[in-house]
């Protein structure tokens, strides 16, 4: 009896603890939609000291959700252990404007991960997802060059141009939050070459260096880099990095151009550039 008990005692010991109880978020990825926020977290997460919310939890934007206040925010929290920073992804926080202060009222020194991508390229993206969940739905849906374009100009009711202004969205955060607490990761490199950009997150975030190279490798069928953890290798869902629509030169012309001034107040605002078109 007393060997077993004994045994018992050595085999708790040993046994890994057991994430004690959700945590409030440390980390919040706020955006931008499309910009690679799954690929993001999902890289994020091969971190040992980090735990992330398996779904877009929608708190400080749905006011259903809100409404419900910080008990329920921590109950969508994954368990952690406590040296772990918890992180949650919903990419709609960037583009609310009431959204930045109910962060900053929860907790003013939270650290706020950013990823953009060229503006074009998002509103690519942005439609190519609408037109696939219509499709699903058996819904009707519109080409994309009449929903660019209206009367010959760029269509300025299409709402996904308004995502991609970026340093209109940029200005409500600034309010509320320094430059140094909002991280912004470049979406277009993070797809180029996933590493550095991750090492750059981890360096922001002060944890200890523990992404490497050999967790990333190119799979060519996908076209994207893929995740390898542990001996485990996996891609994000087939839903992220779809074929975009062609879009005639002309009007991507256009739209580069209208992008052009909104880019260079969003460089001012931020004080560095991007590649972007
Ligand atoms: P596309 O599907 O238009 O190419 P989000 O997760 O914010 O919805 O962003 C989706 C985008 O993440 C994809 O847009 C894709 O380009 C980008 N992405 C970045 N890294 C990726 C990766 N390793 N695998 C798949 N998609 C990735």
């Amino acid at each position: 009896m007393a060997a077993l008990l004994l045994g018992l005692l050595l085999f708790a010991m040993q046994s890994p603890p057991i994430p004690s109880r959700p945590q409030l978020p440390h980390i919040l990825i706020i955006g931008v939609r499309k910009g690679g926020t799954r690929a993001l977290i999902e890289m994020l997460s091969l971190h040992s000291s980090v735990a992330a919310a398996q779904n877009e939890v929608h708190f400080f934007d749905w006011e259903s959700h809100f409404q419900r206040g910080l008990p329920w925010y921590l109950s969508q929290m994954p368990y952690a252990f406590p040296d772990q920073l918890t992180v949650e992804k919903t990419p709609a926080y960037f583009t609310s404007s009431k959204v930045p202060k109910r962060i900053h009222q929860m907790n003013t020194d939270i650290k706020l991960l950013l990823i953009l991508r060229d503006p074009t390229e998002r509103v690519l993206s942005d439609y190519t997802q609408v037109f696939y969940n219509r499709l699903q739905k058996h819904k009707r849906y519109q080409p994309i060059e009449s929903v660019l374009v209206k009367d010959g100009e760029i269509n300025l009711g299409y709402k996904a141009l308004n995502r991609s202004l970026y340093y209109v969205h940029m200005q409500n955060w600034l309010q509320y939050f320094p430059l140094e607490s909002i991280h912004i990761v470049d979406g277009d490199e993070l797809i180029r070459d996933p590493f550095p950009e991750m090492k750059k997150v981890e360096r922001f975030l002060k944890l200890e260096p523990q992404i490497n190279a050999s967790n990333f490798y190119f799979n060519k069928t996908k076209g994207f880099y893929c995740l390898r953890d542990h001996g485990r290798e996996r891609c994000l869902h087939d839903s992220k990095g779809r074929a975009h629509p062609h879009v005639a030169p002309a009007i991507l012309q256009k739209l580069y151009q209208f992008f052009h001034e909104p880019n260079k107040k969003f460089f001012e605002l931020v004080g560095r550039t991007f590649t972007w078109k």
